[in-house]
């Protein structure tokens, strides 16, 4: 018998575990995860996933909706492979296990969130959708044959002299340091490791999601794309580790009110509280700030303690658990970091630009959410491109996937400067890139405790100046902070899995505030206050790559 062709992925959240589900009937797949096999972004997941199931919805509607939330930057094939084969991906995910909600008469139950034309949200355990979906698809992934490693950290990609991803370095939790470096070779590699949320000092992520496929990708050669588009929840809670309370929570009725009681949502947008999520955060910083900081207020006691306990016992529980009552008292909520819309970019079949890297999920761009993601479409997502990129791995992809599909991208090939309406930025290593290489001008002379770096101090900076509101100044002054930290820890090697994850934080946090710089206009959840219009002139994708592939 042949040998099968070996695969690895790496996290194993929904898109992962559905590579490795759908992946281990054609190859001999090892699926690696940092921490243990289950603990991913998608277990936090609330509000549901979105598809077009119901007959007074149509993928159409779906479509629709989508396009306005991106601003304008959606890749259009991508959004309609999205929507249209949403519904065979839920379907196929109820005969994995997932269990979602039903009404009464054994049809599914259907939420709505902000900016949807129609309740579209499947959703599981009232609130915990993607803690079910995760335990199901961990369930099926151990009926299969693929090796599992938990605890295990993706340290970089192996690439081969000719460019070509073939394999991954990784560290072993249980070595306590980068000494125990081992390298698993594959024919091809997936990322699904998903964002980076821990950039941020307010964040509805979990501690697993420090961006480490991003940064493995960009340091072995693979474009990037629309990394300046980092989408902020509107609504978690005000206390330490910002527990997400669901935009459902919204849809179902609740409102938000300033420190003196009053809606501010009204006259802000026609669709007030359900307005987009960008719009929503945005505001509700902008009350905060007249408000001295304080956090707003989500009023949810119309709803019934009763009601809220059986739609919402996630977010319940961790209201009892931080003393609140929020059947009785509105409770206090501020924005936090949730959804990278930028990433690996890929095609619509989860390929990157290198040989033998795919990447889906969060921790691809493959341009579907444009400037701001709808609501609930990030699990949708994640369980279209995943069956995707197994169908071109199985060789049953169909012509459509005959080659790498740069429709909608920039020509990933073109000169940086060209002209046409997807302009190309090179980010990266370019000169003009915002990211030196040579480092010395930012960095030069300065012996003062600022060149100290510690992941708080980041987090603080990503959140005060690459955040919510963003401006020339402050993301420049931001930007000569990070070098003078590259500095400090160029000169310090990294042992532990920590200070990787660190290196890695860094490396995006200059990424992202070159991207977010250079890009001159607002623009879904790119706001600058100094560019405060949409313009014409950034109706294009940025690519942050490196010049070449490093050498391995
Ligand atoms: C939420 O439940 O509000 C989160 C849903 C999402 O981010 O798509």
């Amino acid at each position: 018998m042949p040998a099968r062709p070996c695969l690895v992925v790496v996290g194993s959240g929904i898109a992962g575990l559905i590579v490795a589900i759908a992946a281990s009937s054609t190859h001999d797949v090892t699926l690696i995860t940092k921490a243990e096999l289950g603990e991913s972004n998608t277990r936090y997941a609330q509000g549901g996933i979105a598809a077009a199931m119901f007959d007074d919805d149509s993928v159409a509607s779906h479509i629709a909706d989508t396009l306005v939330a991106g601003a304008g930057l959606n890749r259009l094939s991508a959004v309609e492979a999205l929507c249209a084969e949403g519904p065979e991906r839920i379907r196929d995910l109820i005969r994995l296990g997932v269990e979602f909600d039903r009404v009464p008469g054994g049809e599914l139950a259907r939420g709505l969130e902000a900016a949807h034309a129609s309740a579209r949200i499947l959703h599981a355990g009232g609130d915990a959708t993607g803690s079910a979906i995760e335990r199901a698809l961990v369930r099926a992934v151990r009926t299969t044959a693929a090796r599992v490693l938990e605890n295990t950290f993706v340290n970089d990609l192996v690439v081969d002299e000719s460019g070509r991803v073939v394999g991954v370095e990784v560290v072993s939790a249980a070595a306590c340091g980068v000494a125990g470096t081992i390298t698993v070779l594959a024919d091809a590699v997936v990322l699904a490791s998903g964002g980076a949320g821990q950039l941020y000092a307010h964040t509805t992520n979990p501690a697993v999601t420090t961006g480490d496929g991003v940064a493995a990708a960009y340091r072995a050669g693979a474009e990037l794309a629309d990394v300046e588009f980092y989408q902020f929840h509107p609504t978690s809670l005000a206390v330490p580790g910002n527990f997400l309370v669901s935009e459902a929570v919204r849809g179902e009725g609740a409102v938000l009110r300033g420190a003196d009681g009053a809606r501010f949502m009204v006259g802000v947008h026609p669709d007030a509280e359900l307005a987009p999520r960008d719009v929503v955060a945005r505001a509700i910083a902008e009350q905060m700030a007249k408000q001295g900081g304080a956090p707003v207020l989500l009023d949810a006691t119309e709803l019934g303690a009763e009601f809220l306990e059986r739609r919402f016992p996630s977010i319940s529980q961790a209201c009892r658990a931080n003393g609140l009552d929020w059947g009785r008292e509105p409770i206090a909520v501020t924005p936090a970091a949730h959804y990278w819309m930028g990433g690996v970019l890929t095609d619509d079949w989860g390929r990157s630009t290198v040989p033998g890297l795919f990447a889906v999920g969060e921790v691809a761009c493959t341009g579907v959410h444009g400037a701001n993601r709808l609501a609930s479409n990030s699990l949708l997502e994640s369980v279209v491109f995943a069956w995707r990129a197994v169908a071109v791995l199985q060789g049953h992809a169909g012509a459509g996937a005959a080659r790498f599909v740069t429709e909608g991208w920039p020509d990933v090939a073109a000169d940086a400067e060209g002209d046409s309406a997807w302009h190309v930025r090179a980010l990266g290593d370019a000169p003009d890139s915002g990211l030196p290489t040579d480092r010395s001008d930012d960095a030069s002379g300065d012996a003062s405790d600022d060149a100290k770096f510690s992941r708080a101090a980041l987090q603080q900076l990503m959140w005060n100046a690459v955040g919510v509101y963003r401006d020339a100044a402050t993301l420049s002054a931001a930007q000569a902070q990070f070098a003078r930290w590259q500095t400090a820890c160029d000169a310090t090697p990294a042992e532990t899995i920590t200070a990787l994850e660190d290196r890695n934080l860094l490396l995006l946090a200059r990424l992202i505030a070159a991207a977010a710089r250079q890009r001159e206009e607002s623009r879904g959840a790119h706001y600058r206050s100094d560019f405060p219009e949409t313009s014409t002139l950034f109706h294009h994708h940025q690519i942050s790559a490196r010049k070449a592939a490093l050498p391995t």
